[in-house]
């Protein structure tokens, strides 16, 4: 009978202890699939991705989805003065350090469905899964949708205070200034100072973003772990011709500066491959002037970006850049200018939350890998202030800034769990 009894004491217990771990609740891939799908709409385009750069009417339409998705969850929403979106949670200490997660919903032209969107969708399902399993943090929690990410940061350049007076004078994506359009999507930029944050306001900084890479799709594995993300440089090269008539012009006395573009686009690029080494060089824009098929180019404008984990790698490509135009303008009989458009901070991830990243993911039974991040994020500002993690998921075939990015349901979960796990990881922490 004694032994009866100390039986079922021990079967209740067990019981019991399951019974907790199978209540709490994990990801659920299909209402985040379903948010991904909502959020699609917002600027869809024809080629199955979508086009909602910054400050757009389908970026504010975007927007007000998230937010009120936020709202439906109990968060406490705001838009700051730079137009990032806040939804914030009360932890049971608010005089403790905010722990941050979140990512961005604007996309680049003719983008995808899934860069930035999945680490707001995976913010929202921790959020879901707190209140799921009725948890009440230590520390107060922010889920922040940076505003303007793909236009250079814009949304957490402002929150650490970075912000110049040349990047809200950028011209945005959507065609509006960037400082119209951080006042279009609600913020204020005669009261920007408002908006920075301090060291020390943070606990922690996570992002769970898509890797836009092909390292975990070809190896199979579920998670990135993050240990440092790239800093890039942008400038616009200017060079300068003579317009002249296509065809009475000579060959030899035009100052074409088409032609003097293509020999500085082929030389950069030579240049960048010809270096042993992970930095990468674009040249994404063109635009000329005139413009006309019988006018000798006048004005040719191109975008230069580099991105190397070494910001002095990155300046001294460039110097050896400019360098090689002297020898351009010689041959073409052009003028050429670089003009610095924006500049972004390397990062190297928080190595304790690297740890919990890690071993969430362990716990979780996911495959797992440490990694450097190719794109920019805005985790690399928030850097600046706070310590920072990043949680990649795979994308298929490594395709992103495209309408064929794509991320299963299962893996976006698998994102969510392990941000999920990080934050109460972090919440119990010294
Ligand atoms: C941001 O997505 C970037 O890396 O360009
Ligand atoms: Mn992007
Ligand atoms: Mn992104």
């Amino acid at each position: 009978m004694k032994n009866h009894l100390i039986f079922i004491f021990f079967l209740l217990i067990y019981t019991a202890a399951m019974a907790s771990a199978a209540t709490l609740e994990q990801a659920n891939a299909s209402r985040m699939e379903a948010r991904i799908q909502a959020l699609s709409q917002y600027g869809a385009n024809t080629q199955g991705g979508v086009s909602r750069v910054g400050f757009s009417a389908a970026d504010i339409q975007g927007r007000d989805y998230i937010m009120g998705q936020m709202r439906e969850l109990g968060l406490r929403v705001n838009i700051d003065q730079v137009g990032n979106i806040i939804g914030r949670r009360s932890g049971s200490n608010n005089n403790l350090g905010t722990i941050a997660f979140g990512s961005h919903i604007d996309s680049v032209p003719f983008g995808g469905n899934y860069d930035g969107d999945v680490g707001v969708v995976a913010a929202l399902e921790c959020i879901e899964l707190l209140n799921a399993n009725n948890i009440v943090t230590q520390h107060p929690l922010e889920v922040i949708v940076f505003s303007d990410e793909e236009g250079g940061l814009t949304g957490s350049m402002g929150m650490v205070g970075a912000l110049s007076s040349k990047d809200l004078n950028r011209m945005s994506n959507s065609g509006k200034i960037t400082k119209q359009g951080i006042n279009d999507i609600g913020g204020d930029t005669n009261q920007l100072t408002k908006a920075i944050r301090q060291r020390g306001d943070f606990k922690a900084f996570l992002e769970v973003h898509i890797e836009q890479g092909a390292i975990l799709d070809v190896e199979n594995i579920d998670i990135g772990v993050v240990t440092g993300i790239v800093g890039m440089e942008w400038w616009n090269v200017t060079i300068k011709g003579k317009a002249n008539h296509a065809g009475t012009t000579p060959m030899n006395l035009r100052q074409d500066a088409m032609r003097a573009a293509g020999r500085f686009i082929v030389a950069a690029n030579e240049l960048v491959r010809a270096m042993p080494g992970k930095q990468v060089l674009t040249i994404g824009q063109i635009a000329v002037e005139p413009g006309a098929v019988n006018v000798i180019p006048e004005k040719v404008t191109l975008s230069l970006e580099i991105r190397d984990l070494s910001k002095d790698k990155i300046f001294s490509l460039f110097e050896q850049i400019k360098q090689q135009t002297a020898l351009i303008e010689k041959q073409t009989d052009t003028r050429i200018s670089f003009e610095s458009q924006f500049s972004g901070q390397p990062a190297i991830t928080d190595k304790t939350i690297q740890g919990f990243i890690a071993a969430s993911a362990k716990e979780l039974g996911y495959s797992h890998k440490k990694m450097p991040s190719g794109a920019g994020h805005d985790a690399q500002d928030m850097a600046r202030i706070t310590p920072i993690g990043m949680i990649f998921v795979p994308s298929k075939n490594g395709i992103s800034h495209s309408p064929l990015e794509y991320t299963s349901p299962g893996d976006m979960a698998n994102g969510a769990n392990v941000l999920f796990s990080t934050v109460l990881k972090i919440d119990k922490s010294d």
